[in-house]
C-alpha cells in the first residue's frame, strides 16, 4: 500500500510531515510521532482531546461527524464548525495525501 504523508502543524506552529499508516486513525498517528495529542479515551469520543483542524475542503471529503462527535466538539472552547474534527474518528485513505492537520489548543 502507498505511504500517505501528511503535513501536521503542532500548537507553535512548526510544520512537520509525518507517514500516516493503513489501518490506523489519525489520532494513533498524532500519538505515534509524538505530538501532543493526550487522546485519553483512546478513540472512543469521549475525551475531545484528539480535537484537530482541517481545511474546509478535507472536512467535506469525509463522513460527516456523528452526533457523539458533534456534540462534543461543540463544546470544546477553539470549536471551528468548518474545520474541527476529532482525529480518532479519521481512518487513513490514499486521498488524505498531502492534508494540513493543525492540532487544536489545549482545552483549560
Ligand atoms: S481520543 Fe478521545 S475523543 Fe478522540
Amino acid at each position: 500500500m502507498s505511504k500517505t504523508l501528511i503535513n501536521v502543524i503542532d500548537r507553535e506552529g512548526a510544520v512537520r510531515e509525518v507517514e500516516w499508516e493503513p489501518e490506523q486513525s489519525l489520532m494513533e498517528t498524532l500519538r505515534d510521532n509524538d505530538f501532543p495529542i493526550l487522546a485519553s479515551c483512546g478513540g472512543t469520543v469521549s475525551c475531545a482531546t484528539c480535537h484537530v483542524f482541517l481545511e474546509k475542503p478535507v472536512v467535506e471529503s469525509l463522513s460527516p461527524r456523528t452526533e457523539d462527535e458533534l456534540e462534543l466538539l461543540e463544546d470544546a472552547e477553539a470549536y471551528n464548525p468548518e474545520a474541527s474534527r476529532l482525529s480518532c474518528q479519521i481512518k487513513q485513505c490514499s486521498s488524505l495525501a498531502g492534508i494540513n492537520v493543525t492540532l487544536a489548543p489545549e482545552e483549560d
